[in-house]
């Protein structure tokens, strides 16, 4: 029997978990690096940086779920397109190793944006990651923390409480909203002598909030954190991040306790040491099929790459549908049967705006409310990759409901 071809793949994110899940595994060599070793179910990562749903809730470990999946932990560095091999560094100890491919998927998402501004990569918490998320919770806690320093001056304690959030993107404002609900729906229980100096300031530099949504939508946010005193700036740019302090173009300055920065996406460098054409988003070009241009026995999908005119945007679920596209693409190759150009079915977006309210922003339908906040938490729920996950989400929904969400520090 002739051996199974080597499949590589890039990523562990929705891309290449999903490419790798609807995949006939049994027809393939498969190995899958990435630095690390399970899925994360990135929609609900606000929700765990405030402790409505514990990380580990989120995450599904991809040995358990991808059988027969050869699991390394690596960064790839470079490919040889040549030999095709890929070089790559071991996560934990930065060991260099090779892995030889007959076909590659690239899924390696994206970075998040700093633009440069000075202080952003020092004084401000990303929202990307478990250690991002992690990094976050202990912050809010921190600054609870700091503010309970007896003998503070009420502007001291204030500038402690204040939570600046920028970008005003679906993660920006989904970030105020979970901080805003922890700190009114706990604080007032647990920390009553500072409830009433916490505040949420979201600054979003363009001049409505969710560019990507419906704008009866944004306006409905508007109001929303209106209501709920969540400060928002539009059209205020952040032009710098100090300790302690948020600097915007205009010239105001914004004293805080903690910064989450929320700016969009960036390309992650190893795209560029591949030395293939990138859109000017830093995005590989593929043709509809999804094959890198000029490399037949290469694919990238996901955040990584840009198919089609105007490139589809970078969200989960372009990368959920082109790495379930890219399984049976592989399996009909395998078998040597045509292979139709990939096609994006928009299903919607969803957004979680505080207050056990939500947005969505459907095809036939632009809902917002109660109503689409269980939308939202349902189809989240269906979503979400194993029956581990939807039981441990499910079940930190209830506890956060019951005993309220967990504050110890460690
Ligand atoms: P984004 O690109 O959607 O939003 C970033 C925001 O930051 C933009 O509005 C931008 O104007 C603002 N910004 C950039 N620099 C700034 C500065 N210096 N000062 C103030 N504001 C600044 O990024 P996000 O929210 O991380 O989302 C990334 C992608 O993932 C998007 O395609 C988004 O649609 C998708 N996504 C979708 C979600 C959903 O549907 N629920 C949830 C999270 C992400």
């Amino acid at each position: 029997m002739a051996p199974l071809p080597n499949l590589v793949v890039l990523g562990c994110g929705f891309g290449g978990y999903s490419l790798l899940s609807a995949l006939r595994r049994e027809r393939w060599n498969a190995t899958l690096v990435s630095p690390r070793n399970y899925f994360l179910f990135t929609p609900l990562l606000p929700s765990a940086a405030t402790g409505t749903v514990e990380l580990r809730s989120i995450l599904e470990p991809a040995r358990r779920r991808l059988r027969g999946v050869r699991v390394v932990e690596g960064f790839a560095e470079a490919v040889d397109w040549q030999a095709r091999r890929v070089s790559c560094v071991g996560a934990v100890s930065g060991e260099r190793f090779a892995v030889s491919y007959d076909v590659l998927v690239i899924a390696v998402g994206a970075a998040v944006a700093d633009y440069g501004i000075p202080g952003v990569a020092e004084h401000a918490r990303k929202l990307a990651s478990v250690e991002d998320a992690q990094a976050v919770r202990r912050g809010i806690l921190e600054q609870l923390a700091r503010a309970e320093i007896p003998g503070l001056t009420e502007e001291q304690i204030r500038q402690r409480l204040t939570f600046v959030v920028c970008g005003g993107g679906p993660t920006g404002v989904e970030a105020a909203a979970e901080i805003h609900d922890l700190i009114h729906e706990e604080l007032a229980e647990s920390y009553p002598e500072l409830s009433p100096h916490a505040r949420v300031v979201l600054v979003e530099a363009l001049g409505r909030l969710l560019g990507s949504f419906d704008a009866a939508l944004a306006e409905y946010t508007l109001r929303h954190f209106a209501r709920a005193g969540i400060e928002v700036r539009t059209a205020a740019k952040v032009r710098a991040v100090e300790e302690g302090r948020v600097l915007l173009a205009d010239g105001e300055t914004l004293p805080c306790g903690l910064v989450v920065w929320a700016g969009g996406n960036a390309p992650v460098p190893f795209l560029r040491s591949l030395g293939e054409p990138l859109t000017r988003q830093g995005r590989l070009v593929v043709d509809p099929d999804l094959r890198l241009t000029g490399h037949a026995e290469v694919y990238a999908l996901g955040d990584c790459a840009a198919v089609g005119e105007p490139p589809l945007p970078a969200t989960a679920q372009v990368a959920q549908q082109q790495g379930q596209y890219l399984a049976r693409a592989l399996d009909r190759g395998w078998a040597g049967k045509p292979v139709a150009p990939f096609r994006f079915k928009a299903a919607g977006m969803l957004a979680y705006i505080g207050g056990g309210q939500a947005l969505a922003d459907l095809p036939q339908v632009k809902w917002s409310g109660r109503g689409a906040w269980l939308f939202w938490r349902s189809v989240y729920l269906t979503k979400l990759v194993s029956p581990a996950n939807k039981a441990k989400v499910l079940f930190d929904w209830i506890k956060a409901r019951l005993f309220g969400r967990d504050l110890s520090r460690f």
